[in-house]
């Protein structure tokens, strides 16, 4: 009988590039475009609609940059893609920027531009992962959210099956731009967003990081430029150092930490019909795993006073009428376990900068930390 065994590790070297600026079609073009391989790239450009309504400038100015550098940028017409959640529980929005793809004639070499929110970073990314099992991508993210967290993510996915980002693949963008002027027409809730992703990350890996957050969080409310623009790059940073040092880029591992606090968002966004935008369930979750934690004996009611404070001067509102049905919340755990392959690790925090994981959380536990959590925000709001 004949046998055989190949049998090698195969490296693939990847560069995650973030850069920030605040005019990537100004003078500090050359920040990013210096960053793309010799020669002449065919671009499709793809918007954002929420953003393109509110920024109304971005689009042509976009067009006329890329026109104006013809031996750097062959441009293909651009696509407007429907913004926020719709464009990943849509599968029209995924077949429609492949379709653009194909009549654009974009190519691996080729590069898709995406302006816009995590959710169209997160499709349109999808997309272009796909097409021709993969063209490169160019992400400049227009939330603080896309800015701070999922621009940094290599992470590409639509919802499918009522769940989030069912449908996905892992794929590095060659170069993420973060643009803080496209900040500038967001709503105070898009702006406020992103902002639990930065006290998540804060919480996770970096204790002196949480403490700026507490010191400075009236003024990033404000939409002060220089505080917001610190959080927002030391929170990119944070993602970005975990993905890039971290030791485990495409989750192969079990444990998730940058999903701390996102087993019952993501519950909470389905259950809410997206009523609840991502980071706004988020800085709920933070606060039932906070509580959660200190069900376990593992922290303190201190703890949760100053994640739940921080969260509450965002401006963030940390109950929700849904925490009533815990069965329906309780989901969010059994989801979990069954997406990380039916071993559960929970990634919590005890004090700043002190995370620990549990592999098991049954519904009392739960159920507890839930009526903990609602606990201590009725006490904060007296
Ligand atoms: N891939 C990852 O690693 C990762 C990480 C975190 C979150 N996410 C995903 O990101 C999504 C949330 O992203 P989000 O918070 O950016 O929200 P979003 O993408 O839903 O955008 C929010 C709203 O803002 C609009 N908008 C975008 N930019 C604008 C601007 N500059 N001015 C005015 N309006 C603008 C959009 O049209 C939309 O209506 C969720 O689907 C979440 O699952 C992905
Ligand atoms: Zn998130």
């Amino acid at each position: 009988m004949s046998s055989g065994l190949f049998q090698s590790d195969i490296q693939i070297p990847r560069r995650h590039v973030v850069v920030f600026c605040d005019d990537a079609f100004g003078p500090q073009a050359d920040r990013w475009f210096d960053l793309l391989p010799e020669g002449c790239h065919r671009i499709l450009p793809v918007f954002d609609s929420g953003f393109d309504a509110a920024h109304p400038t971005c689009r042509p100015r976009v067009e006329a940059f890329l026109d104006a550098h013809p031996s750097l940028f062959d441009r293909a017409l651009s696509l407007v893609v429907p913004g926020g959640e719709v464009a990943k529980n849509d599968p029209k929005v995924v077949d429609s920027v492949l379709a653009a793809i194909h009549a654009e004639n974009i190519c691996r070499q080729s590069f898709v531009a995406i302006f816009g929110g995590g959710a169209v970073l997160d499709a349109v990314g999808f997309a272009a992962s796909i097409a021709h099992r993969g063209v490169k991508v160019l992400r400049f993210p227009t939330t603080t959210l896309a800015q701070d967290d999922a621009g940094i993510g290599v992470k590409n996915g639509v919802n499918h099956h009522n769940e989030k980002n069912w449908r996905g693949v892992f794929a590095v963008p060659t170069a993420v731009i973060n643009d803080f002027s496209l900040l500038a027409s967001l709503s105070d809730r898009d702006w406020r967003s992103g902002f639990s992703e930065a006290v998540k990350v804060a919480l996770l890996k970096d204790t002196r990081e949480f403490e700026l957050l507490e010191q400075h969080v009236e003024a990033i409310a404000r939409r002060s430029e220089v505080e917001s623009q610190r959080a927002i790059i030391r929170s990119a940073e944070l993602h970005w150092r975990h993905i890039v040092e971290g030791g485990d880029p495409f989750e192969d591992e079990i444990a998730r930490p940058l999903d701390y606090g996102h087993w019952s968002a993501h519950r909470l966004e389905r259950l809410t019909g997206g009523a609840l935008k991502h980071g706004e369930a988020v800085a709920i979750g933070l606060g039932i795993d906070a509580a959660l934690a200190v069900e376990l004996g593992r922290s303190t009611p201190d703890f949760q006073r100053r994640v739940l404070g921080v969260l509450h001067k965002f401006g963030f509102t940390l109950d929700h009428p849904q925490l009533d049905d815990r069965a329906a919340i309780f989901m969010g755990i059994e989801q979990f376990r069954a997406h990380l392959g039916g071993a559960l690790t929970l990634t919590l925090v005890a004090e700043p900068g002190v995370p620990f994981d549990i592999h098991d959380a049954d519904f009392a536990l739960i159920s507890s930390a839930i009526e903990r959590h609602r606990s201590m925000v009725r006490t904060l709001l007296a």
